[in-house]
C-alpha cells in the first residue's frame, strides 16, 4: 500500500478530533508489554479500528489502541499493541503508525517489544537495549522505504550507523544501573515470522553477532529515522533460543506472554525513567 500525505492527514485528523493534547514522544508497546499505556494520566483511548488506514493486529496480548496522555511530564501517544508482516500486511501499512506519529508532531520515539535470546548469556526476564540490527526482511526485499519516495518526509537514502540515539541509550542503562536492574546492549536481528527459528537458524545467527530475535521493530526505526525521529528500543527477552535439534522443548506464544509479566515493571522502571530525565 503506497500512502499519500492525504492518508496520513486523514488519520491524524480523526485523531485530532478525539484529544486536543500535542504528543512530543511515541511510544510503541510490544506482545505482552501494553500495560503501560493503562497508567496515562488524563488519557485518550482511541480504538484502531476508528483510525482510517491503521492496521489492526489479530495477536493475542495486544490490545489495539491508541493511548494519548501524560507520563513523567510529557504528552505521550501510546500504540497498545502493533500489527505484524506476518499477519499479511505489506511494510508500508505496518509502519502507518509511525508515520502518523509523526504527523502528530512526536520528536522521539520508545519501541519496546518480546525477543528471543540468542546470545546464550541471556536469561528469560532480562532486558537488552538494542543499539543496532540486522533487517533480514529489509536485506531480502521487504523494506518500507521501498518505492516512491515523498521528499517532504524525508531522504531518498537513510544512513542507519547511529539508528539507536547513543543519549538516550546512555540515559537508559544509567537508569537501569541505578535501579538494580539488569541491561544488556545488543544486535537485534529482525525475522518476518510467524514461525519460530530453526536451531540451525539460531546457530547461525548467533555467528553473524546477533544477540536476540525479534518479528518487529526494525521496519518502525526505518521508517522514524527516515523523518528524523529519535529512536530508543529495548527487547524483553521472554524465551531463550532453542539451537539443538536433540532439546526437548518448543518455543510457543505463551511462554512469551508469560515471560512480559517479570519484564513489564522492569520495562516501565526504565521508560519512566528515561521520560523523567528527558524532562
Ligand atoms: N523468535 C522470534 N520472535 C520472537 C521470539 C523468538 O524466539 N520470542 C519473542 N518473539
Amino acid at each position: 500500500m503506497n500512502y499519500t500525505h492525504d492518508d496520513y492527514q486523514k488519520a491524524v485528523d480523526v485523531i485530532r478530533q478525539k484529544t486536543t493534547q500535542q504528543p512530543t514522544i511515541g511510544l510503541v508497546l510490544g506482545s505482552g508489554l501494553g500495560s503501560l499505556a493503562d497508567t496515562l494520566a488524563n488519557a485518550t483511548a482511541i480504538p484502531y479500528s476508528e483510525i482510517p488506514g491503521w492496521p489492526t493486529s489479530t495477536v493475542h496480548g495486544h490490545a489495539g489502541r491508541l493511548v494519548i496522555g501524560e507520563l513523567e511530564g510529557h504528552t505521550v501517544v501510546a500504540q497498545q499493541g502493533r500489527a505484524h508482516f506476518y499477519e499479511g500486511y505489506d511494510m508500508q501499512t505496518i509502519t502507518f503508525p509511525i508515520r502518523v506519529m509523526h504527523f502528530l508532531g512526536i520528536n522521539t520515539l520508545i519501541l519496546t517489544n518480546a525477543a528471543g535470546g540468542v546470545d546464550p548469556s541471556y536469561s528469560v526476564g532480562d532486558l537488552m537495549l538494542i543499539n543496532d540490527h540486522i533487517n533480514f526482511p529489509g536485506m531480502t526485499g521487504s523494506n518500507p522505504l521501498m518505492g516512491p519516495n515523498d521528499e517532504r518526509i524525508g531522504p531518498r537514502f537513510v544512513g542507519l550507523a547511529q539508528a539507536y540515539d547513543r543519549e538516550l541509550r546512555t540515559i537508559a542503562r544509567n537508569i537501569a544501573s541505578a535501579n538494580n536492574i539488569p541491561l544488556h546492549e545488543g544486535v537485534y536481528a529482525a525475522v518476518s515470522g510467524p514461525s519460530f527459528e530453526t536451531p540451525a537458524e539460531i546457530r547461525m545467527l548467533r555467528t553473524i553477532g546477533a544477540n536476540a530475535v525479534g518479528m518487529s521493530t526494525v521496519h518502525e526505526v526505518l521508517v522514524a529515522r527516515h523523518t528524523g525521529i529519535r529512536v530508543l528500543a529495548c527487547s524483553g527477552i521472554t524465551n531463550v533460543a532453542i539451537d539443538h535439534v536433540d532439546s526437548k522443548l518448543e518455543t510457543n506464544h505463551e511462554e512469551v506472554l508469560e515471560a512480559g509479566k517479570v519484564i513489564v515493571p522492569r520495562l516501565t522502571t526504565i521508560l519512566t525513567g528515561v521520560l523523567r530525565a528527558l524532562a
